[in-house]
């Protein structure tokens, strides 16, 4: 049973200022929720109540969205918006939150093993919120963790992509394993297309098993000059002990304009049918 989340969330979103300058990335809304709520949302319909947040300056944003409000909470009392504040009380009531801080921008990595704390001895799911998934029939975390509990070991969600665009993903290769999975050999953070193994990129739900952290201690800054956790997940890899997904349902890359804007399309036409 995986009852922890783990949410890095310190990153600055500089790709849609100046939207973001005095507010967290996870908090733009796509139609009426903010970005994190889904992953929240996705973590705990998986059954991962205990939320862990890594978080970092400006983002005090996301504490306050997952507490009550009392003054606005008390001011819309028994009139008909009320019920617009369901699902984020339900969320609050069913979860725990708690939160640590990474002091400094060194990959997601660096994010991951700020997080230990928060997360302790046992395998926790990874959400990266910039990945809005919706998963067919059931989401991309549920589809993972029937992996990891047949299997044992870290589990990551994997698509194709367009072979020109390796560059923005970590890539992954490997053998065969049954319908939809494979067990990882060789993974490479942000290849170019003439260096990529494969076009089987990374997304971002990851369940790890937690010799990651020792094995994050000891992996050097890597692309870019951070520790990257493709790195340290490679390491896992060599032992037989990572397997790739490749899950069903669609993902939205909501770290660019073009991804929020499809997604925002995708949610409205929902919104639509339900209301
Ligand atoms: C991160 C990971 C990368 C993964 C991607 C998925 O990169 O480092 O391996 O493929 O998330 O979205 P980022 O998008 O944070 O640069």
């Amino acid at each position: 049973m995986i009852t922890k989340c783990l949410f890095p969330v310190a990153g600055y979103g500089t790709r849609f200022l100046p939207a973001t300058k005095a507010q967290p990335k996870e908090m733009l809304p796509i139609v009426t929720k903010p970005l994190i709520q889904y992953g929240v949302e996705e973590a705990s319909d998986a059954g991962m109540r205990n939320i862990a947040f890594v978080t970092g300056r400006g983002k005090r944003a996301i504490e306050d969205h997952f507490d009550v409000t009392y003054e606005l909470e008390d001011q819309i009392s028994g009139t008909s918006k009320e019920s617009q504040l369901d699902c984020i009380r339900e969320l609050i009531d069913r979860c725990t939150f708690s939160y640590t801080r990474q002091t400094h921008m060194r990959g997601l990595g660096d994010a991951i093993l700020t997080g230990e704390t928060l997360i302790g001895n046992q395998p926790f799911g990874v959400i990266l919120a910039d990945d809005l998934c919706v998963g067919e029939p059931d989401s991309v975390m549920a589809q993972l963790l029937r992996v990891h509990e047949k299997y044992g070991c870290s589990v990551i969600a994997v698509e194709e992509v367009d072979p020109g665009d390796t560059d923005k993903y970590g890539i992954v290769s490997g053998q065969p394993l049954e319908d939809g999975l494979m067990r990882v050999e060789h993974m490479v953070e942000k290849p170019s297309p003439q260096e990529a193994p494969s076009n089987l990129a990374v997304i971002g739900r990851y369940i790890l098993t937690p010799d990651i952290f020792d094995i994050l201690r000891n992996t050097p800054a890597g692309k870019n000059g951070e520790v990257q956790l493709t790195d340290a997940l490679h390491t896992q890899a060599k032992n037989g002990k990572v397997i790739a997904c490749r899950f069903r349902g669609r993902r939205f890359d909501c770290g660019s304009v073009e991804g929020f804007v499809q997604a925002t399309n995708f949610f409205f036409q929902r919104h639509q049918t339900a209301a």
